[in-house]
């Protein structure tokens, strides 16, 4: 078995089961043409995220990474009519991109894409003091996961769930040896997760049209003072 397989897998899954409509087409081929790197979810993997926030009954969501807005329309679509999307994104061409790709979706009163690194941004959103979110997705540059973990957990309310992609990289995040400073952040997150007392976290591998990667799906426990987990 091989990469070729896992993505003809893919495009059976997507072809039978999972409707793109014209918006979600558009964003992609919008974000190619315009040169942003093809770093977004899959399909498959977009509406994932989608029916997690829906089983979670997400109602405020924030999102680390926005690239052209791919991931951002699956999630926001996610929403109650009151609900809100908040997406941070250093580079201002993808953010372009992605507010542009969001109106055409119908999402530009749900969506708000905050333009700058995300560490600095993140001080923003707090200051809003908006409702905490019911659901963060991680996934912009590696280096910085532990401290976006830190940021979602200061964020989000007790019972939310973090997601954050790309934490396994062909295997690379096994080399405690690495170089590359985007292994280093996934191994420095990981390293963080296994004594933070108020989640419960697992990893799940994945292959597919994005290649051998994964999720971690982080449960903020809904007591996070009770310094007890489920699985303790
Ligand atoms: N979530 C998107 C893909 C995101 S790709 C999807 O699935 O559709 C990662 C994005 O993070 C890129 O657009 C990159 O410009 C952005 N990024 C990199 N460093 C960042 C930082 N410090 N703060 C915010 N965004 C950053
Ligand atoms: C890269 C980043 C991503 O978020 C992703 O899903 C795939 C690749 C990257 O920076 O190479
Ligand atoms: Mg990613």
């Amino acid at each position: 078995m091989n990469a070729d397989t896992w993505n003809e897998v893919d495009e059976y899954i997507v072809d039978l089961l999972i409707e793109q409509d014209d918006a979600l087409k558009a964003a992609l081929q919008r974000s190619e043409r315009e040169g942003l790197p093809s770093h977004s979810v899959s399909a498959s993997q977009g509406k994932l995220l989608q029916l997690l926030a829906r089983l979670h009954s997400a109602r405020n969501i924030l999102e680390i990474g926005t690239l052209g807005g791919y991931s951002t329309i699956w999630l926001a679509r996610s929403l109650p009519k009151d609900g809100h999307l908040v997406t941070l994104e250093a580079n201002p061409k993808h953010a372009e991109v992605a507010q542009s790709n969001i109106a055409d979706a119908g999402l530009a009163d749900v969506v708000d894409v905050k333009v700058g690194a995300a560490l600095e941004t993140l001080p923003l959103v707090l200051a809003e003091k908006r409702e905490p979110f019911d659901l963060v997705f991680i996934d912009a540059n590696k280096e910085d996961n532990a401290e976006y973990f830190e940021w979602a957990l200061k964020l989000c309310r007790p019972g939310a769930l973090i997601i954050v992609d790309n934490v396994i990289r062909d295997g690379a995040v096994l080399d405690a040896n690495s170089t590359d400073p985007r292994v280093q952040g996934v191994r420095r997150l990981n390293e963080r997760l296994a004594v933070e007392r108020s989640v419960s976290v697992t990893e799940i591998q994945t292959v597919g049209s994005k290649g051998y990667d994964g999720f971690a799906f982080i449960l903020v426990e809904p007591d996070k003072n009770s310094g007890l987990s489920s699985d303790a």
